[in-house]
């Protein structure tokens, strides 16, 4: 056999097996477990569902324990709830620790840090500290440690996948009040550092940045701003159903959720370092939204 043939035909087989369509699992995350830490209401509950849906055993993590243990009790799969209020360092640790305890191997696939609070709301010169300290606890302090736990059991197993829920607040100003638009942009920074250390330990760390989603927090947001009569989530499904950018489809949990589990698995495997905004193109357009002269006029201009 001449070896240019041999070489040739090495290179086939190779291109053959690169172009091999990936395994299409329609459990997604079977094997793996989760650690959720705000999932007891809202697009954490609906993640940890879609999760578990998909054969995660999924750790239900939250300070609502009511909620949170009915959550996990629904999941089946293995799934457990712990209590986990995100600013106390020893029940991160604790809830990370338990998460790496009943995973295969000890190693944790996933950490979701998704609780948050809209926290302080107001004009900028009539800020209370102690109200901005609050916001920044929950929303930025929590998921600092959410990480450092998080990386201290998965840098050991070289692999883990690290999703934080972030805001449309994180990338425009004006989406949010002053301390949680802070408190989401910085999360982006908290993702981009540490996604370019984790990466030689083989973890992804990024982060989903929903618009406007009918939950409870959304309900409460939107009768104090006077914008609906109640806090219902009747109220704020028919606010996001009239806001909506996109014909037909009102902006859902399970679409964040979704997003979530896209970054979560290996179908997002080189992605790391990123802010995935589930906005419907609401930060790329709104800021000066001249689209419809230009689409919706037929013409020609020299
Ligand atoms: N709903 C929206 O319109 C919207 C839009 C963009 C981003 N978000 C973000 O989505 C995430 C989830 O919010 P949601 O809308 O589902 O509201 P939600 O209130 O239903 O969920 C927040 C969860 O975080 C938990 N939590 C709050 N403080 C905690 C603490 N100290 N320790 C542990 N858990 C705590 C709550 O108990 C709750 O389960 C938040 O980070 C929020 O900022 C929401």
């Amino acid at each position: 056999m001449k070896p240019n043939f041999t070489f040739n035909l090495l290179r086939q087989i190779a291109r053959g097996f690169c172009t091999k369509p990936p395994q299409i699992k329609p459990k997604r995350m079977e094997g793996k477990t989760a650690l959720i830490a705000g999932a007891a209401t809202g697009i954490g509950e609906a993640t940890a569902r879609l999760f578990a849906a998909h054969g995660a055993r999924v750790v239900v993590a939250d300070v609502q324990e009511a909620a949170g243990e009915r959550v996990a009790a629904e999941l089946g799969n293995g799934a457990e709830f712990i209590r986990l209020d995100v600013r106390n360092e020893d029940e991160m640790a604790a809830a990370v620790d338990r998460a790496a305890a009943v995973a295969a191997g000890n190693v944790l696939d996933v950490f979701h840090y998704n609780a948050g609070i809209l926290g302080a709301m107001g004009p900028i010169n009539e800020l209370r500290m102690e109200e901005f300290d609050h916001t920044m606890s929950v929303n930025l302090r929590g998921a600092v440690l959410g990480i450092k736990h998080a990386a201290r059991v998965m840098k050991p197993a070289n692999k883990g996948s690290i999703v934080f829920t972030g805001s449309v607040a994180s990338v425009h100003g004006g989406l949010g009040p002053h301390c949680y638009s802070i408190s989401k942009s910085a999360m982006v920074g908290l993702v981009r550092s540490t996604a370019v250390e984790l990466r030689r330990f083989g973890i992804r760390v990024n982060m989903v940045s929903p618009d406007s989603v009918a939950t409870s927090v959304l309900g409460r947001a939107l009768e104090a701003l006077e914008i609906t009569a109640d806090s219902s989530l009747g109220s704020a499904e028919r606010y996001v159903e009239s806001i909506s950018l996109l014909r037909g489809h009102a902006l859902g949990v399970f679409d964040v959720a979704h997003a979530v589990m896209f970054l979560a698995c290996e179908e997002s495997g080189y992605v790391s370092g990123q802010n995935l905004v589930v906005d419907c193109g609401n930060t790329v357009s709104k800021a000066n939204d001249t689209a419809p002269w230009f689409t919706q006029t037929l013409g020609f201009i020299s």
